[in-house]
């Protein structure tokens, strides 16, 4: 099969990092299921392993006993089922599926004892931790990451939606009591990128009020006709990155002033002075500090990542003094998944699909998000499917 294909020797820029290859299509498992890919998703984790940083996806693997030297990168796509193994009942060859990013070993200890899979010890992510993404002609998962396709969907707007909007629905719904209620303000940080585009639809959804931080005009627009509140524009603020020294007085002023005004931003435009009670994090390094000074007392800042930077500084008074929760989250269980596919499927939430290209601009698109160049909304590249704007098989 054709696959766009990542090599230890290529490790650097995204544009250079990927390769269109022919290597062996893989062969299903008995609960697995081989899938020709219409489309897929491009999503920031495989910038990170194009980067061949902060993890070699492809010696980390070959420690756990992969034999392959190539990394198949793409966590979501959109296609249908072209063979399954001895076991899967779960669908059938022919049906019109996306796929989800996690896998895990349904018969580990900790699943059996009841944990959320997306918890267990054995789960990782498809198409970064685990290869054959769907950066190919045909992808290999579990048979549980099959969900139906929204019929009224194009291949290349299903194959973009799950991951951003599944993880953003953990985010916001998935740790109570920290859940959004109607009313409460939520702040979105990127809030124009994957993320953030479906984190403000479900924050409406969900009758809370968002409001979104971005880096331009445009973005703060396109966010506002998501249904953002309103949008900060980042650039106007310098406190960003690592704390100040705690005895360095003049700095921690400076630090405290540029956090506090943007602060006020927020209350200006949700037109009373209420602090976020929840604040959905994903870009770590430069901006957790504002997000646990921001968030209000017994609110949470919930992660997902750390595209500036995975070491941040977290001024721990305010996590205690104001019983604030900083909470971990990474994609979705399954009826998350399903509860995310079944919002876009009944048109309530849009899957934002702005950019789409052929196959061979894989290791553009993920470029385009590395330099943060890339249009709002969710990006796809198209794979067997030989034009945008198609619902069925040609
Ligand atoms: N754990 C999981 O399951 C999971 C799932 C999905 C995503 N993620 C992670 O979440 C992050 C975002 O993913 P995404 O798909 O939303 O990416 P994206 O579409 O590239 O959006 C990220 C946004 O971050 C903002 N940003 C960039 N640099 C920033 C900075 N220095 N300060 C503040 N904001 C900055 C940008 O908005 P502005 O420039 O307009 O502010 C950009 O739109 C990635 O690190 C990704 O790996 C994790």
């Amino acid at each position: 099969m054709y696959a766009s294909v990542i090599r230890q020797s290529r490790y650097g820029a995204p544009e250079q990092a990927f390769g269109i290859e022919v290597v062996d299509t893989p062969q299903p498992g008995p609960n697995q299921v081989l899938v020709y890919v219409m489309a897929a998703g491009i999503n920031y984790n495989n910038v990170w392993s194009a980067l061949g940083a902060p993890l070699d996806v492809i010696a980390a693997r070959q420690r756990r006993g992969a034999t392959e030297d190539f990394h198949i990168g793409g966590s979501e796509g959109s296609g249908v089922v072209w063979a399954v193994g001895s076991r899967v009942r779960s669908v059938s060859v022919g049906d019109h599926v996306v796929l989800s990013g996690c896998m895990w070993d349904e018969s580990a200890p900790d699943i059996r004892l009841g944990a959320d899979p997306m918890t267990s010890a054995t789960q990782v992510v498809w198409g970064y931790e685990e290869n054959f993404g769907s950066f190919a002609q045909f992808a290999l998962v579990d048979d549980y990451q099959c969900h139906p396709k929204p019929a009224s969907l194009t291949w290349e707007a299903a194959a973009a939606f799950l991951l951003t909007g599944a993880t953003a629905y953990r985010q916001l719904c998935g740790w109570p009591p920290n859940t959004v209620r109607p009313g409460d303000p939520v702040l979105i940080w990127g809030g124009g990128g994957g993320l953030g585009s479906m984190a403000i639809q479900i924050v409406s959804l969900l009758g809370g009020i968002p409001v979104a931080v971005v880096s331009s005009p445009e973005r703060a627009r396109y966010c506002i006709d998501l249904g953002a509140r309103g949008a900060i524009d980042r650039r106007e603020f310098d406190h960003w990155g690592p704390l100040p020294a705690f005895d360095d007085e003049e700095a921690m002023t400076r630090w405290i002033r540029g956090a506090r005004a943007f602060g006020k931003q927020f209350w200006e435009i949700i037109g009373e002075r209420r602090s976020p009670r929840v604040v959905l994090e994903h870009t770590g390094r430069d901006t957790i500090p504002t997000s646990m000074y921001l968030c209000d007392n017994a609110g949470m800042v919930v992660i997902c990542g750390g595209t500036t930077g995975y070491d941040a500084d977290v001024d721990l008074r305010f996590l205690w003094m104001r019983q604030k929760r900083l909470q971990g989250s990474h994609f979705a269980n399954l009826q998350q998944c399903r509860e995310v596919v079944a919002l876009v499927e009944s048109g309530k939430l849009a899957p934002c699909l702005s950019w789409c290209e052929p196959f061979e601009s894989v290791g553009k698109a993920h470029q385009l998000m590395y330099n943060n160049e890339h249009p709002g909304g969710n990006m796809a590249v198209l794979v067997n499917a030989p034009e945008p704007g198609l619902t069925n098989l040609p």
